[in-house]
């Protein structure tokens, strides 16, 4: 099968409670049945250093920065290790979350500066197994939902992480924060109404 038409990276962004886990798996057997070869895979996390790196970034108290770097720490070794050497063997990457959720969380959420997120973006991005130019997604579906109706989806299910645990108006600000990437890279974002029932998101899928 040719691969060059189709976007072989492809991220799923949106705030916690907007219906990703439940779609990127179907999606991953769809494109399996459809005799490619997927890797499904999340950030923060997807080796086993960077999945060390999510529990510390998800529970345990840190400030901004030390935040900011571990995310991309783990970014790097997931890019290093997994998704650069699944690209270059053509697979299929479905990564739940990339930078964006970067700049959405940290940027948006913390109001953490978006130069510095851009920096390590850069650092981290561009590599000799990227071609030396900025590694993104191909694609980004992004599930688009209001906060609010994220937060009751949220109510009802499990214990919260160091994120889930926040305010609506932290939600609020990564929403919006994913909203300007989404202005901004219009191109390689593709929204999603998540508000739908979720055979009608997956349609849209
Ligand atoms: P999530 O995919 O929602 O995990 P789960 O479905 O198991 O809860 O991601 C975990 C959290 O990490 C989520 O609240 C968003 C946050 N996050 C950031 O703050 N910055 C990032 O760069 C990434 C990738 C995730």
């Amino acid at each position: 099968m040719s691969h060059t038409l189709f976007p072989r990276f492809i991220s799923f962004e949106g705030i916690d409670g907007a219906g990703k886990s439940t779609h990127i798996p179907r999606l991953a057997e769809h494109l399996r049945a459809q005799g490619q070869d997927v890797l499904l895979t999340r950030e923060p996390g997807g080796t086993a250093l960077a999945e060390k790196l999510r529990q510390m970034i998800l529970h345990d108290a840190m400030d901004a920065l030390t935040e900011a770097l571990l995310m991309f720490a783990a970014r790097r070794d997931h890019l290093q290790t997994v998704i650069e050497p699944a690209l270059a063997a053509g697979k299929t990457v479905l990564c739940d979350r990339f930078t964006d959720a970067s700049f959405a969380y940290q940027g948006g959420g913390r109001g953490f500066d978006v130069q510095v997120l851009q920096t390590l973006e850069s650092w981290v991005q561009t590599s000799p197994q990227s071609g030396g130019v900025l590694r993104q997604p191909d694609v980004t579906f992004w599930f688009d939902l209001p906060p609010a109706v994220a937060a009751q989806r949220l109510a009802a299910a499990r214990q919260a992480d160091r994120f889930e645990a926040q305010s609506g108006d932290f939600f609020e600000k990564v929403a919006a924060a994913y909203a300007k990437r989404a202005a901004a890279y219009p191109t390689r974002f593709l929204r999603l109404d998540a508000q739908q029932p979720p055979e009608s998101v997956w349609q849209q899928l």
